[in-house]
């Protein structure tokens, strides 16, 4: 029987190649001053910026936002008076751009509300509008109501997270992503691919997020291989840029599992992209579970769940669950992602590693309870 659920996403989404165009027209009546976050490179959307009908102080970011950041950031915004905030690129923008608005609206600083290793305060107070246009597919950030933030002092990523941080508008026009270098496709492309398949597994999945999830691993089928190979490939680029949104939606309402639950720990270990973390434990983790699953609760329709993922992956409807594994560990050699330890994991730090991933809240989504040996064992071959 079908308990009960909600589901929440961004107050409003837009979508189409092309379609970035429109960003000065929607937000138009946002307020007189905005602060607009970017990648690196901001002249990449100087067309976009200089359309804007506000007065706008530009912010560049680079690497991931660590709270350190989201304070210079939100001293800017304040400095600038901004009433409204504006997020132009990857998640790590995008993220850095929620924090902003929801500081903009609550006060103080990001430590007040990180997760974790914060003070894990209430958000009480609606943030100031955001909107995110995502120039990677994908993190699925601009649907998504959390920020991922690292803090360096405790060596661990966390989040922020409230209802209210879920954007006021996400604009996805996949004609941003074409300039991803490949790197940046196969990661973020990967992360789109976990971010369906673990809330499609996911305890807390709901009849809305199975379907979104469903239909995300279908576009990851269709576009990840050939969004690598040709990163001009329009069609292939809209494929994850829908992948990235469906699976943020579902995440959002679905929550993730034991992939993120590593990828937060280890996040704030080594400086691998996010994407590439959750590639190389995606297989591993996916054997472990169903190896759980069918020793301990092998009526878990999650069991099910992953056949269907395995079909949906590889096109094959009598595809095994052990197929779909392959398909993964497979496209995941061919987008050229490496192991964890060649990413600068320190096999010494497995046990701790396991240890915090067992308390994260990702894992808490994880279909079944792993062993602190079945964690062990999955990051092993991760490395
Ligand atoms: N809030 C959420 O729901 C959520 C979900 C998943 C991941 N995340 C977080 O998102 C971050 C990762 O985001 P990401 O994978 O989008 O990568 P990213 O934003 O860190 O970007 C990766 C690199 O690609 C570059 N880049 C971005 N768009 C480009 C383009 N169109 N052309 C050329 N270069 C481009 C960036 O400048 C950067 O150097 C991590 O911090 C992760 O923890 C958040």
């Amino acid at each position: 029987m079908t308990g009960p659920f909600e589901f929440a996403t961004a107050g409003r989404v837009v979508f189409g190649a092309g379609r970035a165009t429109e960003l000065p027209a929607l937000v138009g009546g946002w307020g007189e001053r905005a602060v607009v976050l970017t990648g690196s490179r901001p002249d990449r959307h100087a067309s976009l910026i200089t359309a804007l009908p506000m007065d706008v102080a530009v912010v560049p970011v680079s690497g991931e936002p660590t709270v350190d950041a989201a304070r210079a950031a939100v001293a800017a915004a304040r400095e600038h008076g901004a009433q409204a905030v504006l997020g132009i690129g990857g998640g790590s923008v995008i993220d850095l751009g929620k924090t902003v608005a929801m500081l903009l609206g609550n006060g103080g600083d990001p430590l007040d509300y990180l997760e974790v290793v914060g003070r894990g305060h209430p958000i009480g107070r609606p943030s100031v509008p955001f909107a995110a246009v995502p120039t990677t597919a994908g993190t699925g950030a601009e649907v998504t109501m959390n920020a991922v933030l690292t803090s360096p002092e405790h060596g661990r990523k966390a989040s922020v997270r409230a209802r209210s941080m879920l954007p006021a508008l996400a604009l996805v026009d996949p004609l941003l992503t074409v300039d991803c270098p490949p790197a940046v496709t196969a990661a973020s492309g990967l992360d789109a691919l976990t971010q369906c398949l673990e809330p499609l597994v996911s305890r807390h999945r709901t009849p809305i997020t199975d379907a979104l999830a469903a239909d995300g691993l279908r576009h990851a089928a269709a576009g990840l291989r050939a969004a690598y190979a040709d990163g001009s490939d329009v069609a292939a680029r809209t494929e994850m840029a829908l992948c990235s949104l469906l699976g943020g939606m579902s995440l959002a309402n679905a929550k993730l599992g034991a992939v993120h639950g590593f990828a937060g720990v280890i996040g704030g270990l080594v400086p691998v992209a996010h994407g590439a973390i959750c590639a190389a434990l995606l297989a591993p983790v996916t054997e472990a579970n169903v190896r759980a699953l069918r020793e301990r609760d092998p009526d878990n329709p999650a069991l099910a769940a992953y056949r269907r993922a395995a079909a949906l992956l590889t096109g094959d409807p009598g595809a095994t669950v052990e197929d779909g594994v392959e398909w993964i560990a497979r496209t995941v050699r061919l987008l050229g992602v490496g192991g964890l330890a060649a990413g600068g994991l320190d096999p010494d730090l497995v046990d701790d590693v396991v240890a915090k991933t067992g308390s994260s809240s990702s894992t808490k989504g994880n279909p079944i309870d792993l062993t602190e040996e079945e964690l062990r064992r999955a990051l092993v071959a991760a490395l």
